[in-house]
Parts: C-alpha cells; sequence; structure tokens
C-alpha cells in the first residue's frame, strides 16, 4: 500500500506535519520533487525542525528515507540539513538515501537564479535556491546526475571549480546512492509515503505558468518522480489549509485587500505564522478559493483532502470563502490558465457562521462544533472530495483522522 501527499494550494500547506503524522504507518518515506526551495515545519515534543531536502519521515528512527529522481539537490545545503538534524539528537546515518537519477545543484545556479529573475520583466520571486537552472539544466539535457559522479568523460566536461565542489561531497554522496527504481520495485508490497513538495498551483504544468516552480508538484509527480507506474499509487491525499497563502508573485484571486482586509490578513499572517520557512518572506494570505480547490482535486485525482490551520479561525464570528469568480461580468467556476483573467477575477464570496470555540483539544469529528462542521462539509460537498485527516495545532498530536488513508 502506498500514501501519496501533495500540496493542494501554493505550497506550505502543512504537509511536513501530515508526512510525519502519517509516516508511522510507513516503512519507507520517499521525497519525490523540488528542492531546498521547500520548507516543512515538524514540531514533536515542543521541538521544531524545519526541513528542506530531507523527506519528514526522518524523525522516525526506524524508517528509511529517500530521495527521489525526480528532485534537484543541494548537496552543501544537504549536509547543512543533516548535520543540524544530528545535532538536535537524531541519528540519520544508514537512513537516507537518493536515486542515482536525481539531479545536483551546482552552487553558480543560485546566484544564476537570482540574477535571472532580477533581470525579468515580471520576477517569479524565487526562492534564490537555483531550483530553475537545475531544473532547465536537466531539460536541456545538459544535467548532472548522481549517476554520473562517476562517469569519467561527463566530470572531465566540468570547471575546475564545480569539481572542487563535488570532491568535497562525492565519496558521502556516493555512499547515499541507490537505483530507486529498483528499490520501488522491491517495496511494492510495502507501505511507502511519498512526500510532495511546494503546491499543485506551484506545478510547472497545472500551475499558474509562468509564476510556479519547475518541479512536478502535482500527485502524478510521485510516478515520474520515483520510477513508480501511475497504476500503484494507492491513495492521493491533497493538504490544504483552511485559508490561502502565496509567497512570491502571481496570481492569487482570493487574496486579502491591503487596505480593506489589512487587519484580517494580520491576524491570520500571524496567528498562522505565515512567514516562510526557507526565506522568511511574509506569507500573501487570502480567503480559501474553493475554485482552485476543486481543480487541484480533480487533476490530481485526489482521493481525499488533509484540512489544516482550521484552528486559525477559532476566534471569528464569520468566515469566508470564495465559491466563484467574478471576470469581466461573467461568473466563472473553473480554474482558468490565462494569466490577465486570474489577475482580474474578484472572488464571490460565501459567508459561514463562526464556532467562537477553541479546537486545538478536539480529537474526533464528533467532538468538533456544529458550525466548523458545516464549514468542512460544505468544502466536502464542493469539491466532491472527502476530507479524512483535520489539523488543528502545529504539534504532531494536535491531528485526528476520519478515514485511515493506509486503509483501502
Ligand atoms: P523556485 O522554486 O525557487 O523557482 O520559486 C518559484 C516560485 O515558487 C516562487 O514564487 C516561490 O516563492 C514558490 N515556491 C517554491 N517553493 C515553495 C515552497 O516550498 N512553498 C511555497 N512556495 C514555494
Amino acid at each position: 500500500m502506498n500514501v501519496v501527499i501533495i500540496g493542494a494550494q501554493w505550497g506550505d500547506e502543512g504537509k511536513g506535519k501530515i508526512v510525519d503524522y502519517l509516516a508511522k504507518d510507513a516503512k519507507y518515506v520517499v521525497r519525490y520533487s523540488g528542492g531546498p526551495n521547500a520548507g516543512h515545519t515538524i514540531v514533536v515534543d515542543g521541538k521544531q525542525f524545519a526541513l528542506h531536502q530531507v523527506p519528514s519521515g526522518i524523525l522516525y528512527s526506524d524508517k528509511k528515507v529517500f530521495l527521489g529522481a525526480g528532485m534537484v539537490i543541494d548537496p552543501e545545503a544537504l549536509f547543512e540539513e543533516l548535520k543540524m538534524i544530528k545535532d538536535n539528537g537524531v541519528d540519520w546515518e544508514g537512513r537516507v538515501f537518493i536515486s542515482d537519477r536525481a539531479h545536483l545543484i551546482l552552487p553558480r545556479y543560485r546566484q544564476m537564479d537570482k540574477d535571472r529573475d532580477a533581470s525579468r520583466k515580471r520576477p517569479i520571486g524565487t526562492t534564490g535556491r537555483g531550483i530553475g537552472i537545475a531544473y532547465s539544466e536537466k531539460a536541456h539535457r545538459d544535467g548532472l546526475r548522481l549517476a554520473d559522479l562517476d562517469w569519467t568523460e561527463k566530470l572531465a566536461d566540468l570547471e575546475k571549480e564545480d569539481l572542487d565542489y563535488l570532491d568535497k561531497y562525492k565519496e558521502q554522496l556516493l555512499q547515499m546512492r541507490v537505483d530507486l527504481t529498483q528499490k520501488m520495485w522491491e517495496f511494492r508490497k510495502e507501505n511507502i509515503l511519498f512526500e510532495g513538495a511546494q503546491g499543485a498551483m506551484l506545478d510547472i504544468d497545472s500551475g499558474t505558468y509562468p509564476y510556479v516552480s519547475s518541479g512536478a508538484s502535482c500527485a502524478a509527480g510521485a510516478a515520474t518522480g520515483c520510477g513508480i507506474g501511475p497504476h500503484n499509487l494507492d491513495h492521493i491525499l491533497g493538504v490544504f489549509k483552511a485559508y490561502e497563502t502565496r509567497v512570491g508573485n502571481g496570481p492569487m484571486p482570493t487574496e486579502f485587500n491591503a487596505t480593506s482586509e489589512g487587519e484580517l490578513c494580520q491576524y491570520v499572517r500571524d496567528t498562522g505564522r505565515e512567514y516562510g520557512v526557507t526565506t522568511g518572506r511574509a506569507r500573501r494570505c487570502g480567503y480559501l478559493d474553493l475554485v482552485a480547490l476543486r481543480y487541484a482535486c480533480r487533476v490530481n485525482s485526489l482521493d481525499s483532502l488533509v484540512l489544516t490551520h482550521l484552528d486559525i479561525y477559532d476566534a471569528m464570528d464569520q468566515i469566508e470563502a470564495c465559491v466563484g469568480y467574478e471576470i469581466n461580468g461573467k461568473i466563472v467556476t473553473d480554474f482558468p490558465a490565462n494569466i490577465d483573467q486570474l489577475n482580474s477575477a474578484k472572488p464571490i464570496l460565501q459567508k459561514f457562521s463562526g464556532w467562537k470555540t477553541s479546537l486545538k483539544e478536539c480529537r474526533s469529528y464528533k467532538k468538533m462544533p456544529k458550525n466548523a462542521r458545516a464549514y468542512v462539509e460544505f468544502i466536502e460537498a464542493f469539491t466532491g472530495t472527502p476530507v479524512s485527516i483535520i489539523s488543528v495545532g502545529y504539534d504532531r498530536d494536535e491531528t485526528f483522522i476520519r478515514k485511515n488513508p493506509w486503509k483501502k
């Protein structure tokens, strides 16, 4: 049995926490896309871990974790992250493996990424981690894979600066190198958790292109990014927040208006700790966009949803969510590809009564206040997708399951 977890919005939905939560029933955790642009926060017994490249299952001492072929890996940042993990008392040696087909980020890519974004007429607001450069080298067929580290002819093409850099990490990287396609076949009868990065709306194909990242953050990316056929993905979970956030530039139809909704925006940002784990940037915040969420459910065949940050609304009298856009005088309920249309979309908002109670102690759906359940049930009906897990706080335990994705 395997479970795929993706972000169903623009990233930062709380995937790290959910991967960590579900990892207790997995034998292997495999991250399949992105690189050090991701930031997954996990809180265990009050201790906070910010992970970027290492799969979130690492905090369980009995799990093996894999970095997939769909990832672009920054060796320097990876070993810094592994050091941080070890300094915090978690032994990782012998448990972290990297696909031999994964591509590597060279240090100069970071500056190239920043320069390229700065020179754009319409910057994307990248994380500056060299992600787009590594993926474009890959698409150009000039990329460097882990498998190439002992391909003598290929190495001879590299500049001295790159070779000196690789020399520092080569031995350790080669010790972690595996044929992930073979492992996927070997593990096929066991519990594997596939961890997506970024979010469905940042996917290179189905996201708000060009304001996207460069990897396959869609559910299908688990198949291409690990070397497992799409038929073998058993349950696909999409994680979403009770509201919307986005980092960097690009359309966001439900973004709070800085003047008229400035107070609400600051409240959500502060209560939801909406500041980037990787860059520290304040995240843009807005109403839950059900048009975008339903699109994400459809294009990713989501079997169920995980709702996070619901507790952020605990103190509010009223909650609103977007059920359609008004674009050039027309009502639109399918998510458009055109950026002009998205930029001019005015959200049509539906109001819900607040529950005015803390959800923090809530550990079952039945015990949730009626108004909170009504919000959840509206989302399920609108998207046609059941909400199987609800998170009501940052800690691993502040979560409850309505239907276990590990059970068929
Ligand atoms: P890049 O992935 O650094 O090229 O950035 C492209 C866009 O994706 C920018 O708007 C980033 O802010 C956004 N992005 C990349 N990774 C994440 C993430 O993990 N969470 C949220 N946004 C991200």
